[in-house]
């Protein structure tokens, strides 16, 4: 390449036409799923501004209003009436979410309905998984038994008329559990889901704290990233469709590791403390909101994402 003065990179940056015609990345509300909360009750979301738990009804509306904004796809997680030692609102068949698929499904032919398979909103003690008694006398999380229990959940779900299920209770073997039961339903898994200070506010929203100890027994350690490459070819092997890193922005070089080894689609969620901490530098001033959002979901696809689960999908689609 010859050196300055031939070469002048602000040649191609004079222009708003030139740079969109040159630009790397594009962004698009066909890369987005906006995540949508069902209750038995409405409620405002004090932790994510803008945010709101939907009854069946309140959902329905939502999706109206998203497919006129031209919004693809909803990913459905749901806070039961009464939570469980087993999760049991996860899976059965007039469970939260099974009654807003039901709503849904033939009213949107077109909206792409996918689920959050996972028991920590549904247990009593806000884990992912079943309990067990280890061998010291510690409670811990049954591996095993939680995936028969997540594939079950799957399976509901499917049957109420969900496209694609997305596990993201971090269990071992928990993809191949559901790929034998469902063959041609598509998975996303979040297979390298950290165990991350981020999902503070989802917590808090989906009332899925545990009511005890942490989740680093199941979710990934944050300094690792080739642990990572190992949960993705693993999900490969299981039968993944989609492979997912979550969180998205502190994670950006786990997104690039992973799209440098993987052909499969990928995507990342850009999760609740991501948005909740920009809504929160927005409302005081310190940013332009609209700027900031589109520079991290950019960001988060240049890294590598093709798909970006994000709480920003609605109101990015509105300013289109
Ligand atoms: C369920 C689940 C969580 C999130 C997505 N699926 C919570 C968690 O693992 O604690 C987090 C989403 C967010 O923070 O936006 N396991």
């Amino acid at each position: 390449m010859s050196a300055f003065p031939v070469t002048r990179l602000r040649r191609l940056r004079q222009s708003g036409p030139l740079r969109d015609l040159v630009r790397e990345t594009s962004l698009s509300v066909d890369d987005l799923v906006m995540p949508l909360f069902v209750a038995p009750e409405a409620l405002p979301n004090e932790r994510l501004p803008g945010l709101q738990r939907f009854t069946v009804d309140g959902v329905v509306a939502e999706c109206e209003e998203l497919v006129r904004l031209g919004i693809k796809a909803v990913i459905l997680f749901g806070i039961p009436e009464t939570k469980d030692e087993e999760g049991s609102g996860a899976w059965i068949d007039d469970g939260i979410v099974q009654q807003a698929l039901r709503a849904l499904r033939p009213r949107f032919p077109e909206l792409l309905l996918t689920t959050d398979v996972c028991l920590c909103e549904y247990t009593s003690h806000g884990h992912c998984g079943v309990l067990a008694d280890s061998l010291n006398g510690s409670e811990h999380i049954d591996n095993d038994a939680s995936v028969e229990l997540l594939a079950r959940t799957a399976v509901s779900h499917v049957e109420a008329g969900a496209d694609v299920v997305c596990p993201s209770d971090m269990m071992d073997g928990r993809v191949a559990a559901i790929r034998e039961l469902l063959p041609q339903t598509p998975i996303v898994s979040y297979s390298a889901k950290y165990a991350s200070a981020f999902y503070g506010p989802f917590r808090d929203a989906a009332g899925s704290a545990p009511s005890f100890g942490d989740r680093r027994g199941y979710q990934m350690d944050p300094g690792n990233v080739r642990e990572a490459i190992r949960e993705c070819e693993l999900d490969v092997a299981e039968g993944a469709d989609v492979l997912m890193v979550k969180p998205a922005l502190p994670y950006l070089d786990v997104l690039r590791a992973i799209r440098d080894r993987f052909d499969l689609p990928l995507a990342a969620y850009n999760v609740s403390g991501e948005y909740a901490m920009l809504k929160a530098a927005a409302a005081a001033g310190d940013m332009d909101e609209r700027a900031a959002v589109i520079e991290s979901l950019t960001a988060i696809r240049r890294a590598g994402a093709d798909i970006v689960f994000t709480y920003w999908a609605k109101e990015f689609a509105g300013w289109l």
